[in-house]
């Protein structure tokens, strides 16, 4: 009884924040707004659905991938599109960084997106936006929550390996490390742990949950048996094979990644971080019982992470390929 009053009371408030951020962004946001191409591209939202619903008819995880596309995007010196620019003989970007390699994936579903909205309004919308936009729908298209996406980001002309490296946390991540990589980007704690829900969906390859399955002790015996059985425990074989990180349910946007946790039955070391006696297991706990909570923050943080350092006025660009600057 008392735990469903303090659920629906956190409810309530998740809720009211939402409505909150949603009146600021229409009304006061000085650099990103709602309405950013209503004129200049007003079959924007449809073009970007109808694409991203296709890619997700094909291959249900490239839902997942599209998503954490735009979370590396943001993390790594703001949401400027800076991770989809290619290598050259002369520029080394972020796709080869080591979070990234072997690993990000959607690229080629980033380009038709690309295509079919320079098709209809062609030089207007930059790849930064495409990428927030892509989220939301792929989010929505898994049966998470709709939001309006805030829009006006504009493309970065270059890219930085280096910064990858250093701005995303990795799997092997503490939680003090985890709460500083938000933290350096302006997130906070509470952002942290809504942000994280986003492994409900997706996959991990086994090079990065091997440490955890073999040699961490807050981890379910049971999920560590079935999990070393596609992931042996020797460095470099078998890197690739892939487990849910969410076993429950790793095609469905829902709240059960929180369920997971409290079982101990996180895939990455540092998705168990988060439910392991500190000070992130009450939101944890709550996540797990109150979905309509998991999804007013997920919904107010994912804003906040789009709003990180935007390109916006005069710098960058609207880059025509995605791949290359203009
Ligand atoms: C909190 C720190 C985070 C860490 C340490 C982390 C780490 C990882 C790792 C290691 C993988 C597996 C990659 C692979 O094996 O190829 C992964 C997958 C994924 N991550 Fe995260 N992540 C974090 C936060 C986030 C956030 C904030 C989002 C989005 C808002 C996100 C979305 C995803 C998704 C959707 C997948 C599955 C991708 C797919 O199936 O292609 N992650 N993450």
């Amino acid at each position: 009884m008392a735990s469903s009053a303090t659920g629906s009371s956190f409810s309530m408030a998740a809720l009211s924040s939402a409505c909150f951020l949603v009146l600021i962004g229409a009304s006061t946001s000085a650099q990103l707004s709602l309405d950013h191409y209503s004129r200049s591209c007003p079959v924007l939202f449809p073009t970007v659905r109808l694409i991203v619903g296709a890619a997700i008819a094909r291959e249900a995880r490239m839902g997942a991938s599209l998503l954490r596309l735009f979370f590396h995007d943001c993390f790594v010196n703001g949401c400027d599109g800076s991770l989809l620019l290619d290598d050259t003989p002369t520029f080394t970007g972020e796709k080869n960084a080591a979070p990234n390699v072997n690993s990000a994936r959607g690229f080629e579903v980033v380009d038709q997106v690309k295509l079919a909205v320079e098709g209809v309004c062609p030089g207007i919308v930059s790849c930064a936006d495409l990428l927030a936009i892509i989220a939301r729908d792929s989010v929505v298209i898994l049966g998470g929550p709709w939001w309006p996406v805030k829009l006006g980001r504009r493309d970065a002309r270059s890219a930085s390996q280096a910064a990858a490296n250093e701005s995303i946390p990795g799997p092997m991540s503490d939680l003090n490390e985890l709460i500083s990589s938000f933290r350096k980007v302006g997130l906070d704690v509470r952002d942290l742990v809504a942000l994280a829900g986003a492994h409900t969906i997706g996959l991990s390859r086994c090079a990065n949950f091997r440490d955890r399955v073999y040699n961490d002790t807050d981890i379910d015996v049971l999920l560590a048996q079935v999990r070393k059985f596609g992931c042996p425990g020797v460095d470099g074989i078998d890197d690739d094979n892939l487990a849910p990180l969410d076993f429950r349910s790793p095609l469905t946007f829902d709240h059960s990644y929180y369920s997971n946790l409290v079982q101990r039955r996180g895939l990455l070391h540092s998705d168990q971080q988060l439910f392991n006696g500190g000070p992130t297991d009450l939101l944890v706990k709550l996540y797990s019982r109150s979905p309509v909570a998991f999804r007013g923050d997920f919904v107010a943080s994912i804003t906040r992470m789009g709003d990180i350092k935007p390109l916006t006025g005069s710098n960058g660009e609207i880059r025509r390929n995605c791949r290359r600057v203009n």
